[in-house]
């Protein structure tokens, strides 16, 4: 597909033409196929053509192909309205000299220095093919123009187009279906539509270190990198292709309401990574803020495939908030509106929710099936969600203790469990501000729960203890959040005790509220009991902390994590590495469609008023909850993998256990599929890596490479530049293992916190994203406390999240937690130009061999019954990092790309 070699016939001399460009082309028939049968190796044409030459007057000698540029017809694009059929005459008048193209040699001139003449030439038929378009061109190219380096595109057609490949074959060739093609996937404004024409440049898909690029594109490389990375100015186009940075002022909406204004995230006060830039004008309130706009630029070629496009939309979140709750007025005044008993929490599974009579109920239609499941769910306007896996297999499983630790290993959360290396635990806040330092479980209460099979320090050093630490981070937040409307919020501490299954038992929870006004401190440890008020307090002290991880998980280790520490990267790797650079390459599958993700995370999910803001404990504050984090805890190098789990005491260096490191927990799902597909993605990157840089001097001298990390750590993250954990970037290891990084956080660190959101948030009393009332004992004079103790069941309804909320979540976390019928996954279908070069072709076979040999293996631990956190009776088996998966919501299959 990608490659070609001609044997020119006649000069005696082997000429390879590799002639195709950096691929973005999502072609979704071909995606659908992509599972994890879908890994097919390419066939390469040694063909031996006898080129038809010819002979002009002035004795220039030629070989003539003939070229078919295949353009894409994209119902949401343009050339939408060119209906092929039965007026092929009409198109074919229509296209006539739209694509000019300039066929370009990688050789100078050696007699100017100069670049070689181009060769020239129009399309001028037409015919179709499902939704390509052909458009053909004959090229008469002289015989000493040497290897076609790259090809040069413009559009003269008065809109813009999709232009998938360009196909180059030799007329008279002795085997006609050997044809180059040359990948471009990639939208092609029109020349009219320039304020500054220039031709689209697309290189062959032979990858060049800088300092190898043949001297007849080096030029191009360079001026195709400086449009890339535009001059900073004027508010950007939607057809634009420039990539720049930019705070994220563009939350908020202060010229709609002074209470939509929302600060800057990056700076000095709230630190961030950033975006990419649009220019769009300040807001007439705040100067700081970009003016709020629905049309938010990325650059043109990071859109949506079609499928996506139709899964995701703005529109449709939009559709989600004014369709599933009962109509929009009563929705207002009802927001607080909770669940009158459990029955009526089930019957959105077993009856459904009603919907309501609205005008453009057709499009509703149409765009529900996407968001909950199939269309036979929607009859007699009520809408069947389907029912999550966790309630699916053990409607009770939300209220054991059993299960409420299991999920800190291999639920949707496995990022925040850590070791308890000291006691008591101190808090690093100010005590003049927040209260004593000091944790208030004792060490007696812990060895009275744990029944005094050991002491607190013995327990510490077998590595017993383990916790979830949401205290320091949430504290600072609690004056304010408690200030807002139908929400509540404490500093948290929940203990772990390890028994030898190697299960964790949560032992003891402590709440905390800091002075408030005129109210002190109040600081409650609560443990299982054995009484009906301790145990019903443990309930809800479960529902508080449940609340809590699901914030942490939504705005730090998911978005803030990967869709939003990803963004600068896309940005360096498109502003400073050439199409035809190798690491370029070898990242690029996994930077799709993330800036257009978080677009519309921005356009609906995060920005003020938006369903995290409605939904989540924070409120107003939950981005500004992700900056506090980025600020207090990201660090680049501990974004790896085996220095996360290190960090967070769940592992230790050990040369002599598998991948180097000694599990805390011996059964940690997580960590242990995880490790299996960290090692398999490092082994793959360093045989690419350690192919294009035989030595490290190649790498310190690689202009563009370095220029790419400098980017990523003083632009993309410059509130961390100053930051000494950066890793150097000297050597092959250190270019293995930053990549690996990049490519771990974009594929399995995603996939594995957002393919379960369904599974384990979609019956929200597992994981409410909200606990709207404080603790019935917080104030036991409250009528809240006198009802508690009455009817404990309807306190408890207070306090999870409202109907309006927990069905918008339900909604959205279906969403997000569905695969497209395109979706490309680790391992999958090879990129062109990894299949092109044999050394790299085979790496990537055996990296697609060991991802196959892992699902097994995951398949097997979940059969395993010794391994406790994974099987059991009405236990959610671990597949959140299994690599393939059919597409819709199968709670298993990993991406290359966030995508979602
Ligand atoms: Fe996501």
């Amino acid at each position: 597909m990608s490659k070609l070699q001609l044997n020119q016939t006649g000069s005696g001399s082997s000429q390879h033409l590799l002639l195709s460009t950096k691929s973005h082309f999502f072609n979704h028939v071909d995606r659908i196929r992509r599972t994890y049968i879908s890994y097919k190796p390419r066939t390469h044409h040694n063909t031996n053509i006898a080129l038809l030459r010819k002979s002009f007057p002035d004795g220039v000698i030629t070989k003539r192909f003939n070229v078919v540029s295949n353009v894409i017809r994209q119902s949401s694009g343009l050339l939408s309205n060119l209906t092929l059929i039965g007026c092929l005459d009409g198109v074919t008048d229509l296209v006539r000299r739209t694509l000019l193209l300039e066929l370009v040699s990688s050789q100078l001139d050696p007699e100017t220095g100069l670049g070689k003449k181009r060769v020239k030439g129009y399309g001028h038929k037409v015919s179709k093919d499902g939704a390509e378009i052909k458009l053909e061109s004959k090229f008469d190219v002289p015989e000493s123009f040497g290897d076609i380096g790259a090809v040069l595109v413009e559009n003269e057609y008065h809109k813009e187009m999709y232009l998938k490949d360009i196909v180059l074959t030799i007329i008279g060739s002795s085997n006609a279906h050997a044809p180059v093609t040359i990948t471009c996937n990639s939208w092609i404004s029109s020349k009219c539509d320039a304020d500054d024409p220039h031709m689209r440049i697309f290189f062959t898909n032979k990858s060049y270190l800088p300092s190898e690029t043949p001297r007849g594109l080096k030029k191009l490389r360079e001026e195709e990198l400086k449009n890339l990375r535009g001059d900073g100015k004027g508010e950007r186009k939607s057809s634009d292709r420039i990539y720049d940075y930019d705070k994220y002022n563009d939350l908020g909406d202060p010229d709609s309401s002074d209470e939509l204004a929302r600060p800057v995230l990056g700076g000095t006060e709230h630190p961030y990574p950033r975006r990419c830039r649009t220019g769009r004008a300040p807001s007439e309130k705040d100067p700081l803020s970009e003016k709020r706009s629905l049309d938010v630029y990325i650059p043109r070629d990071e859109a949506f495939s079609e499928p996506k496009e139709l899964q995701f939309s703005a529109t449709t979140v939009e559709e989600v908030l004014h369709a599933l709750v009962p109509s929009i007025p009563t929705a207002l005044l009802d927001i607080n509106l909770g669940f009158p008993h459990f029955t009526a929490i089930d019957n959105i599974f077993n009856q459904g929710v009603k919907l309501p009579k609205l005008k453009n109920q057709g499009r509703l239609r149409s765009l529900l099936p996407r968001l909950v499941g199939s269309l036979s769910q929607i009859k007699d306007d009520l809408l069947l969600f389907d029912t999550p896996e966790i309630f699916n297999r053990d409607r009770f499983s939300w209220l054991n203790d059993e299960e409420f630790s299991r999920q800190t290993l291999a639920g949707l959360n496995p990022y925040s469990i850590q070791l308890v290396t000291e006691w008591p635990l101190k808090s690093k806040l100010d005590p003049n501000v927040y209260g004593p330092c000091e944790c208030s479980i004792t060490k007696e209460l812990l060895e009275r729960e744990i029944k005094g099979i050991m002491t607190v320090d013995e327990a510490l050093e077998q590595n017993k203890l383990f916790m979830l630490d949401y205290h320091d981070l949430l504290l600072p937040y609690v004056k304010k959040v408690r200030a807002l409307e139908g929400t509540t919020l404490y500093g948290s501490r929940t203990i772990f005790f390890l028994t030898p299954d190697s299960t964790l038992r949560p032992i003891a929870i402590e709440l905390t509220r800091p002075v408030l006004d005129y109210k002190p401190q109040w600081k409650k440890v609560f443990t299982p009991g054995c009484d009906a008020t301790t145990c019903w307090l443990w309930k809800f002290a479960k529902v508080h902390v449940g609340a809590h991880d699901s914030v942490y998980h939504e705005v730090v280790v998911h978005w803030l994590r990967t869709h939003c520490c990803l963004e600068p990267y896309i940005i360096a790797t498109n502003r400073q590495l050439s199409a035809m650079h190798p690491i370029y390459r070898l990242l690029h599958p996994h930077l799709r469609y993330t800036m257009e993700i978080n677009v519309r995370a921005r356009l609906s999910l995060i920005n003020a008023g938006g369903i995290i803001e409605q939904c989540f404990s924070p409120g107003k504050y939950s981005m500004e909850l992700s900056s506090a984090a980025y600020d207090q805890i990201w660090r680049f190098d501990m974004e790896a993998l085996p220095a996360d789990l290190i960090r967070r005491g769940m592992a230790v260096e050990d040369p002599t256990a598998p991948h180097g490191l000694k599990l805390t927990i011996q059964d940690y799902p997580f960590a242990n599929d995880g490790l299996l597909l960290w090692d398999a993605i490092k082994s793959w990157i360093s045989d690419y890596v350690n192919h294009y840089y035989s030595k490290a001097s190649l790498i310190e001298t690689d202009p563009e490479l370095q220029a790419w990390w400098t980017d990523i750590r003083t632009k993309g993250h410059e509130d961390k530049k100053n930051e000494p954990w950066w890793p150097k970037l000297k050597n092959q290891d250190d270019l293995i293992q930053i990549v690996t990084t990049i490519v771990w956080v974009a594929s399995c660190h995603h996939a594995a916190v957002n393919f379960g959101q369904y599974t384990y948030g979609g019956y929200f009393p597992n994981r409410p994203s909200i606990a709207r009332t404080n603790m019935p004992s917080e104030d036991i004079s409250s009528e809240d406390h006198k009802k508690f103790m009455e009817k404990p069941e309807s306190v408890l309804m207070k306090c999870f999240p409202s109907q309006i909320q927990a069905t918008l979540v339900m909604a959205v976390l279906r969403l997000l937690s569905t695969h497209s019928t395109d979706e490309e996954y680790l391992g999958g279908l090879i990129e062109p130009a990894w299949d092109e070069n044999p050394h790299i072709k085979k790496a990537y076979e055996r990296f697609n061999k060991k991802l196959t040999e892992v699902c097994g293996i995951m398949d097997a631990r979940n059969a395993d019954p010794k391994l406790l956190n994974r099987t059991g009776a009405g236990v959610v088996p671990y597949e959140l990092l299994k690599p393939f998966s059919e597409p819709g919501m199968t709670g298993m299959g990993v991406p290359n790309s966030t995508s979602i």
